[in-house]
């Protein structure tokens, strides 16, 4: 009783409901939002409370004051196992973390701006808080994993410490030069931080992120459980491939917050289709881990990151393979209802003045339509329409002056908006991405792939290319090749480093390790502009467009290897 009531002074206190009935002086605000969340999992208690002591209203050490994604909390026991050897087992592992991140987790609000990390993607992105205590943080991992956690002051100085004492490069690197931030990033340049910069970094998150908060408080009252049987619409993009449309079946399994899941997808620009099964488990009623495989690759599950939107009619995110989670596809899925839904096209654009065969993928939709049921708006004539398998394709005609711009598709009064675009001509191609990155393997370490695509755009209203109102217009079929990246005199990555597939775009690197036949016994790392030629319909010269390559050496040290998909 006692321990519920402090748990509840220390929501109310941070803001929640009732809170303006308390007394609000400082003290009494800090103290509750140090007061630590009560553990009341047995398991838990006797798995950990052998170091971790739980006090008399079940507040453990250490974990009582800290939230964390599943991610970070599976990282956090793998190194109890590991370092300081606590006596787990896998499956109790596995309960610990499910019921930390349902009580010691992240509110939606929080996971959400860094889904990135926890759908392992490969991107570009810069914290927009503190630069000082951003650069600090992220020389090894990205800042994004602090963002994963909210604590107490004194949990961020013990994680602080935990770094010092396990990795002590961490002293040689920003965390401790002795003199403060000098050349702050984030002050004026004539003034000078006098703070150790360790010091001034567990101020700077007790402040942004603390143990409580109102958006943890108010998801904490307002989750219910995760019921998320049904059929769901997928909308997929593959990269290499394009748009993929199909359908997740989603049935409870026999644990609360676990399901099966059965999928089924097309590729709509090669027909080819995909069939899978899996599992998956929700943690903090709104993160879905699961794997799901191919029916003929049993032994090769993808992993299956997605944010369950909080109206449970909508969840997105990123299902991915490979020995760097490098291979992966960009998913959304909407909760199918009774009635039709429309969600896309099989293609990107239509040209002026041409004729083609429009695929549109929906769930729901009529079995039978006539031209009139399917509009692309204005200038576009439908003539034709059949629908097999749900699928129906319109045989259309684009007015030679029809308006050029993105069209809404609509079918049996269904709208699906800008889900194509009217173009004129082909302006350009690009490489995407424009940075890829590979490493070698093969030997020892497994290679690290890069696919890369090749978009043709259209200049969009401005004209101008490479703006930010460029249409893309769909993956061309480009051949591909390499060329030197001339980073260094006689240079030599192009015999060494890898190979494209000139059909597929696919990057393969070469095998890690020295290779003795090359000058100075060196590895098969290095730098390559990939090319892309393509010849758009009608132009006498292929488009040529380039992205570059780095091939990297492996990753020699992993420090987490991921089960909370399992
Ligand atoms: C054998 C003793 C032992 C057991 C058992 C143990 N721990 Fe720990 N724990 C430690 C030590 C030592 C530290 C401080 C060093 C560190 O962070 O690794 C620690 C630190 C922590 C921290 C703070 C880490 C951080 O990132 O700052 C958390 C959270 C934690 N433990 C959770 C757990 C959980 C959950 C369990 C049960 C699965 C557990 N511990 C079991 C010894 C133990
Ligand atoms: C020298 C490299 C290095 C730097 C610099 C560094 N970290 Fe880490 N950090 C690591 C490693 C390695 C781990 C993985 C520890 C593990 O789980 O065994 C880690 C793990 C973490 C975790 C997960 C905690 C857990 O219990 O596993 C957090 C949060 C974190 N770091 C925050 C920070 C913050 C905040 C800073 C800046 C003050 C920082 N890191 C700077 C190397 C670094």
């Amino acid at each position: 009783m006692a321990a519920c009531t402090a748990w509840i002074r220390a929501l109310v206190l941070a803001g929640g409901i009732g809170a303006a009935l308390l007394p609000s002086s400082a003290f009494a605000q800090a103290v509750a939002a140090d007061a630590g969340i009560p553990i009341e999992s047995d398991l838990v208690k006797s798995k950990c409370g052998g170091c971790h002591k739980p006090d008399a209203n079940n507040r453990m050490t250490r974990i009582s004051y800290r939230r964390a994604s599943p991610e970070n909390w599976e990282r956090t026991i793998e190194r109890m196992v590991t370092i300081n050897k606590a006596a787990v087992s896998a499956a109790d592992a596995r309960a610990i973390v499910k019921y930390l991140a349902d009580h010691n987790g992240l509110a939606p609000s929080e996971a959400r701006p860094i889904a990135f990390e926890f759908e392992r993607r490969l991107i570009e992105w810069t914290y927009d808080g503190d630069k000082d205590v951003a650069t600090l943080c992220s020389g090894c991992h990205a800042f994004s994993r602090v963002m994963s956690e909210r604590r107490t002051k004194d949990e961020w100085a013990g994680l602080v410490s935990m770094h010092r004492g396990y990795y002590p490069l961490t002293d040689n690197q920003p965390i401790l030069n002795g003199s403060g931030f000098r050349r702050s990033r984030s002050l004026p340049p004539e003034e000078t931080d006098k703070r150790q910069p360790m010091e001034k970094a567990i101020d700077y998150f007790a402040k942004t992120f603390p143990l409580v908060t109102a958006d943890w408080t108010e998801w904490t009252s307002a989750v219910t459980p995760a019921n998320l049987g049904g059929r769901w619409a997928v909308t997929a993009n593959i990269p290499g491939k394009g748009p993929a449309y199909g359908e997740m079946t989603v049935t409870a399994d026999a644990s609360p917050d676990t399901f099966v899941t059965k999928t089924t997808m097309t590729v709509a620009k090669t027909g080819e289709t995909v069939s899978r099964t899996g599992k998956a488990l929700i943690y903090t009623g709104y993160q879905w881990r699961g794997r799901g495989a191919d029916a003929g690759k049993p032994d090769e599950p993808w992993r299956e990151v997605m944010f369950v939107e909080r109206d449970r009619t909508e969840m997105w995110g990123r299902w991915f393979t490979g020995a760097y989670d490098e291979i992966g596809i960009d998913v959304k899925l909407a909760k199918i209802s009774g009635s039709p839904m429309v969600l896309g096209a099989g293609q990107l654009a239509l040209k002026r003045g041409g004729s083609a065969s429009v695929t549109i993928f929906g769930a729901n939709l009529p079995a039978t339509l006539a031209p009139g049921d399917v509009s692309l708006g204005a200038g576009i004539t439908v003539s034709g329409v059949a629908v097999a398998n749900g699928v129906v394709t319109a045989r259309v005609a684009v007015a030679a002056d029809a308006k050029a711009g993105p069209r809404d598709v609509v079918v049996a009064g269904v709208v699906k908006p800008s889900s194509l675009v009217v173009y004129d001509k082909v302006d350009g191609v690009r490489v995407l991405p424009r940075a890829g990155l590979a490493r070698t393997g093969g030997a020892v370490f497994p290679k690290g792939f890069q696919q890369f695509e090749a978009m043709a755009f259209a200049n969009g209203p401005d004209g101008k290319p490479n703006t930010r109102d460029d249409w893309p217009l769909g993956l061309v079929d480009a051949k591909w090749g390499v060329e030197e990246y001339s980073a260094t005199f006689n240079d030599d990555d192009l015999k060494y480093v890898g190979t494209i597939d000139a059909k597929t775009g696919f990057f393969t690197p070469a095998l890690d390790g020295p290779n003795p036949a090359r000058s100075g016994n060196r590895n098969n790392i290095g730098d390559l502009w990939i090319t892309a030629d393509y010849t758009p319909e009608g132009a006498a010269e292929p488009i040529r467009a380039r992205a570059q390559i780095v091939v990297a050496p492996p990753v020699y040290m992993r420090w987490m290897a991921s089960e909370v998909g399992k």
